[in-house]
């Protein structure tokens, strides 16, 4: 049975560390509400000169090299992101350059925090239809540069990080193998006022008055989302064990989006997932979006927490509202 497999990861994150009280010097917000409420101490902000394919390449880069593949032989480069170097074109070309990835297919993919997934699904469909051999997903995100700095609801929750994964074609010798094993992928077009910018596209162009208006910026209604996302990522998760005759126990990690932890303890709750199996990061990184899943994962590999042979079930829900699930046997 062909699949396809993770053959490497890599990640990319800024040095530049925001903490939760450096936030409380400029909104009114404090540590102790950051942390009670989200889980989040520090956030990592990119340098000023610096770009999404600038950090993408790097955590593309780091990815080819763990799984000894030179860059100029990855047939396809997918980047998931909401936060591009320009609104044209994609990210993918630049990083396509910028690690010297030949002239092979590269494009980009808009899925907010689902967009790792919605990668991954869309690569592992590639390398079994026998499309490409081997796909460079990367989730990216700058949100220091799309958040509004005065709005606190907001401005305390996002950072900037990269995370990538190689996909190559793997001959699975039975359903327990190794591989992708699964991807299920959601999304309603009612939850699009929860979570947007509403500036710059064709239904705002970009004018002074926009721009004045903050339009361009990120707003969210917290709560619907909050909700929505318990409800969604619980039920993408136990589609992922029950279609492929799992159970919680089966599962050693869950590489879940990481925005708020209190979303994780309701869905591990709902789940009957134990915290423990969880790998957690949100402290240190915020929520990166489509960034979150794979900066965790390599994160976790390198630690060596996550082993080959694991039994990985991943969950997002982001802008859209948009969400799904993979399981993956790495
Ligand atoms: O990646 C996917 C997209 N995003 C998400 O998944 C985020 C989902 N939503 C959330 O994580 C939570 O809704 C938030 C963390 C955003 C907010 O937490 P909450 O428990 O839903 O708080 P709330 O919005 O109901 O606000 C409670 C209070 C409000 O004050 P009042 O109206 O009760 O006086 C807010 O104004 O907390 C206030 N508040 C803050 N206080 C201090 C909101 N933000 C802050 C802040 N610091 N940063």
């Amino acid at each position: 049975m062909l699949r396809s497999r993770i053959a490497g990861t890599g990640r990319g994150t800024p040095d530049k560390v925001l903490t939760n009280d450096d936030l409380a010097k400029t909104v009114a917000t404090s540590d102790e509400w950051i942390r009670e409420r989200t889980g989040i101490r520090e956030r990592r902000i990119l340098e000023e000169g610096r770009t999404t394919s600038d950090l993408a390449s790097l955590a593309g880069k780091r990815a080819c090299e763990k799984a000894e593949i030179d860059p100029s032989e990855v047939d396809c480069i997918i980047v998931a992101t909401i936060s591009p170097d320009m609104p044209m074109p994609a990210v993918a070309v630049t990083v396509q350059q910028k690690i010297g990835a030949g002239t092979c297919a590269a494009f980009d993919i808009s899925a907010a925090c689902a967009g790792f997934i919605y990668g991954l699904s869309i690569a592992d469909s590639f390398i079994k239809t026998g499309m490409f051999k081997r796909v460079l997903v990367i989730g990216v995100e700058i949100l220091s540069r799309v958040v509004d700095w005065t709005d606190r609801n907001t401005c305390v929750l996002f950072g900037d990080g990269a995370g990538a994964a190689l996909l190559v074609p793997y001959e699975a010798k039975d359903a327990d193998d190794r591989g992708i094993v699964s991807t299920h992928l959601y999304a309603d077009g009612a939850g699009v006022p929860f979570l947007n910018i509403p500036g710059g596209g064709s239904a705002e162009p970009t004018t002074l008055k926009t721009v004045e208006a903050k339009r361009h910026l990120v707003k969210m209604q917290g709560k619907p989302v909050f909700a929505h996302a318990v409800k969604n990522i619980s039920a993408a998760a136990m589609t992922a064990l029950e279609s492929n005759g799992k159970t919680p126990a089966d599962i050693d990690w869950v590489v879940a989006h990481q925005a708020n932890l209190r979303i994780l303890e309701n869905v591990a709750q709902r789940c009957g997932l134990p915290m423990d199996k969880f790998y957690l990061n949100i402290h240190k990184y915020g929520n990166t979006s489509s960034a979150s899943i794979p900066i965790a994962l390599d994160e976790a590999m390198r630690e060596g927490k996550v082993k080959q042979g694991d039994l990985v079930l991943m969950a997002a829900l982001g802008a859209g509202l948009s969400w799904g699930s993979a399981l993956v046997r790495l």
